[in-house]
Order: structure tokens, then C-alpha cells, then sequence
């Protein structure tokens, strides 16, 4: 039978602790971000601590096929030669965003307000997700997108439709959703107006401004102003807080761990996973806040400390949004009951979280059930056993960190996606003391 080198298990140990320093790699939102406005830009961009991840390179490669020069990746700095709001080339193909949500979305907007037509797929699961959140806006505003039935991708996008802004109140708090309306903005006559029901990251926001193009703000609403120009510049990426949260949820959890993450993005649309976490008692402490290219950053220094289960704030779950994974099995090594609520994104991510992890947590003995928008965990002490991620890089990166506290090993099926966000992850977390070997198809067959 053929084997799928690409195919990668995850065989995790009991046992152990988490310590030293360690940063993880760059923040995958502000990457994608980076590439987009520099290439956008008139002049050149410069960006050092970009995520050489699978996600924010099939961003950068899109670019390449729209015309856009870039140097690099090398050891995450680029340099990217930007061709100016309206430089932009048609591709030769349809652009492949392979499972990047970010990228198929964003660059719907913005490719909505070109002179020429494009085409974006993506893979199994990306092709699954809901886009018409971002295509019915975009209609409004002029645009023709012509989409898969039941409004997933591929997304068949026509250029030369002339945008006028629009107000649009977002029926989801999605940072996607309200990035792609305000670069599809930056082609509109007028403004463009969107609201989101709930605070959600703002890195678009913060960089547009970082090039030149101010966005207003008034009360949940952001604006921008089609017919300017952005400038190129310099942008120093942070690492990425929800690549962070793993390590983070491991140190706090494993008796014994000391661990510092360095250079962490803080934005305070992103820290939700440090208040829920700090809710269950964690003992987490940030030093060196600092501010760097618009965005906070700092380092997190996160001792052991026993849990206990909390009733997660609604109001936390936006700014939490990636790190659900993380804190299930937080909850699931905590004392007590936990309870979230008001999450039913979660089931329209790379997997349905809520089922896969309410799956992957009750192969472990605990206690779990799934609610349409949440979860009900009890914490408890996971067993070891096996665990099919689903292809979803941040359900295996979760249930590695289970293996810290369960009491028997826990194999974790389809990990090859954890490049999409964390190259590195397996070895950086041997570093700091986890247990974890790889195993590819080949090595199984062997
Ligand atoms: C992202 C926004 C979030 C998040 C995703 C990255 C972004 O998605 O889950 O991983 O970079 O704007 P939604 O906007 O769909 O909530």
C-alpha cells in the first residue's frame, strides 16, 4: 500500500515538566498581514519574525503569482517589493490557500477590487468552511463572487466591478470578516463602515495605520476610506500568543514546570487564553511589556500551579477564539467542573473543535460533553490512549500538552497540519521537556 510521507503521529510520554526559555515562532495573523499590505504598498517592506508556516506561505506564494517580488523567507526576514494598491497581476491559475482560512478570506476582499479575475481553493477542510460570510458583504459592496453551493470555496472572483463602501453590522465576531471588507474598503468609493458585535483582533487596523492608512474607530465600528496609498516600511513580527498558549497550558499544568516565552504578542484582542487561564488560578506572570511596530509585546513567565474549573466568561471567547483547544485540556487536568459557552465558531474552524476535542477528551476517560456553542469538562487526570486530530494542528498541539499529566502515553493521529502554524513545535517542545517522538507512515511501515 502507498504511504503518505507526509503523514506524521505524535507519540507523547507521561510525565514530566516544562522549563527554560523558549520563543515560539511568529504570530500567523500578523504574518499573513505583513505580506498582504506590503505587498499593497508602494516601496519596500521589510519584515523580520515572519511564521515560515504552511498557512502564511501560501500567502506569500499567492502574492508571487499576483507579480509581487519578495526575498526570502530566510530565517523569517523577507523583503517585499511592493507594486502599489493597483500593481497587482493576474495569476496564471487558481490561487491554492491550502488550509489557511486567513488567506482565502482576506485576500477575497482585497482581490474583489481588482481590474482582473481570480480564483481561490484551498484543501479538504478549507474547502468545507463557511465563506459566504464574507462574500454576501462583499456583494453589497459591488462585488462578484461566484462561490461552491452552500457558499464554500472554490471562490470564483470577478475583477473590473467597481466597490462603493457600505456599513455592514457582522452578525459573528469575525477578525476575517472585518479585515476583508476594509481592504475590499481601500478599493470602494467612500467609506467603508463595519461593526463587529464583540472585540475581535485588530491587527489589520493597527498595521493599515502602521502604513499610512488610518482607520477610524467609533465605539465597535471601523472605517476606512477608499482611493489612498500605503507606505512600506518596517514591521518586526512577535511570536504568535496562540502558538505560545500550548506551552503555556503544558507549564501550567505539569508540577514542577518554570517556563519563559519570549517575545510574545500581546495585543489585548489576543489574551483571553492569559485571563481564562489566570481565572483557573494559574500563576502566570508577564515581564518587559514593550510596544514594537504597534503592536505590545512581552515576555510570559509561567510557574505550576494547580487549576480549578471556571464558568468561562462570553466575553472572553473572541479574544480566546484559537486557544479553546489548549484550554479544554487545561480544563481537563483542572479540579472541578468548566463550562463554556457562546463558542459556536469552534465548530466552523479547521475541524469542528468542539466535537474532535469533546471526542479526543473522552478517549482519555474525562468527562466531556458537547454543547451546540460549548463544552462541559470535568477535570480530572487523563488516561493515556489514542487521539485523531482530525488534521487539525491545534488539536494535536493541545493533546501533546496532555501528555504531561496523563498516566499512560497518548499517540495523536495527523499532525502534518501542525506546520501550518508551528514549524518546529515537536522538536521545541522536547526542548522544554516534553516527551514527544515523531512517527511518520514510513516509519510505521518500516
Ligand atoms: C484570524 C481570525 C480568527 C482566527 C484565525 C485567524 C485572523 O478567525 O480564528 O485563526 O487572522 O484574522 P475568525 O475571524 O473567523 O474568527
Amino acid at each position: 500500500m502507498p504511504v503518505d510521507p507526509a503523514y506524521v503521529d505524535y507519540l507523547v510520554q507521561p510525565g514530566g515538566s516544562l522549563s527554560g526559555r523558549v520563543r515560539v515562532p511568529g504570530d500567523k495573523s500578523i504574518s499573513h498581514r505583513a505580506v498582504m499590505l506590503g505587498a499593497l504598498a508602494e516601496g519596500e517592506t521589510r519584515v523580520s519574525g515572519f511564521l515560515e508556516g504552511a498557512d502564511a506561505l501560501a500567502t506569500l506564494a499567492a502574492f508571487r503569482r499576483l507579480g509581487v517580488t519578495v526575498e526570502g523567507p530566510d530565517h523569517g526576514r523577507l523583503r517585499i517589493r511592493g507594486v502599489g494598491l493597483h500593481g497587482l497581476t493576474a495569476a496564471d491559475g487558481p490561487l491554492d490557500m491550502g488550509n489557511s482560512g486567513t488567506s482565502m478570506r482576506l485576500l477575497t476582499g482585497l482581490l474583489c477590487g481588482q481590474d482582473f479575475d481570480t480564483t481561490l481553493t484551498g484543501d479538504d477542510s478549507l474547502r468545507r468552511r463557511p465563506m459566504a460570510r464574507v462574500t454576501e458583504p462583499l456583494a453589497a459592496m459591488g462585488a462578484h463572487i461566484e462561490t461552491a453551493p452552500g457558499g464554500t470555496a472554490p471562490l470564483a472572483i470577478r475583477g473590473g466591478q467597481p466597490l462603493r463602501g457600505i456599513r455592514y453590522e457582522m452578525p459573528v465576531a469575525s477578525a476575517q470578516v472585518k479585515s476583508a471588507l476594509l481592504l475590499a474598503g481601500l478599493y470602494a468609493d467612500g467609506e467603508t463602515w463595519v461593526h463587529e458585535p464583540a472585540p475581535t483582533r485588530d491587527h489589520t487596523e493597527r498595521m493599515l495605520a502602521g502604513f499610512g492608512m488610518p482607520v477610524e474607530r467609533a465605539g465597535a465600528w471601523s472605517g476606512v476610506r477608499g482611493g489612498g496609498t500605503l507606505q512600506g516600511g518596517a514591521i518586526d513580527i512577535p511570536a504568535d500568543i496562540s502558538s505560545a498558549a500550548f506551552l503555556l497550558v503544558g507549564a501550567c499544568i505539569a508540577e514542577g514546570s518554570d517556563l519563559v516565552l519570549e517575545h510574545v504578542g500581546l495585543n489585548p484582542t489576543r489574551t483571553g487564553v492569559v485571563e481564562i487561564l489566570e481565572l483557573m488560578g494559574a500563576d502566570i506572570e508577564i515581564r518587559h511589556r514593550r510596544e514594537i511596530g504597534g503592536e505590545p509585546v512581552g515576555d510570559v513567565h509561567v510557574r505550576a500551579r494547580p487549576l480549578h474549573g471556571v464558568t468561562i466568561p462570553e466575553r472572553l471567547v473572541p479574544l480566546a477564539i484559537d486557544e479553546f483547544p489548549a484550554v479544554f485540556v487545561a480544563a481537563a487536568c483542572a479540579r472541578g467542573r468548566t463550562v463554556l459557552t457562546g463558542a459556536r465558531e469552534l465548530r466552523v474552524k479547521e475541524s469542528d473543535r468542539i466535537a474532535v476535542m469533546a471526542q479526543g477528551l473522552q478517549a482519555l476517560g474525562i468527562q466531556a460533553e458537547p454543547r451546540e456553542d460549548g463544552m462541559v469538562i470535568e477535570g480530572g487526570r487523563p488516561a493515556g490512549g489514542t487521539i485523531d486530530s482530525h488534521g487539525d494542528h491545534r488539536i494535536a498541539m493541545a493533546f501533546a500538552m496532555a501528555g504531561l499529566q496523563s498516566d499512560g502515553p497518548i499517540t495523536i493521529r495527523d499532525c502534518r497540519n501542525v506546520d501550518t502554524s508551528f514549524p518546529g513545535f515537536a522538536e521545541l517542545a522536547r526542548s522544554a521537556g516534553l516527551e514527544l517522538q515523531t512517527r511518520t507512515a514510513e516509519d510505521a511501515h518500516e
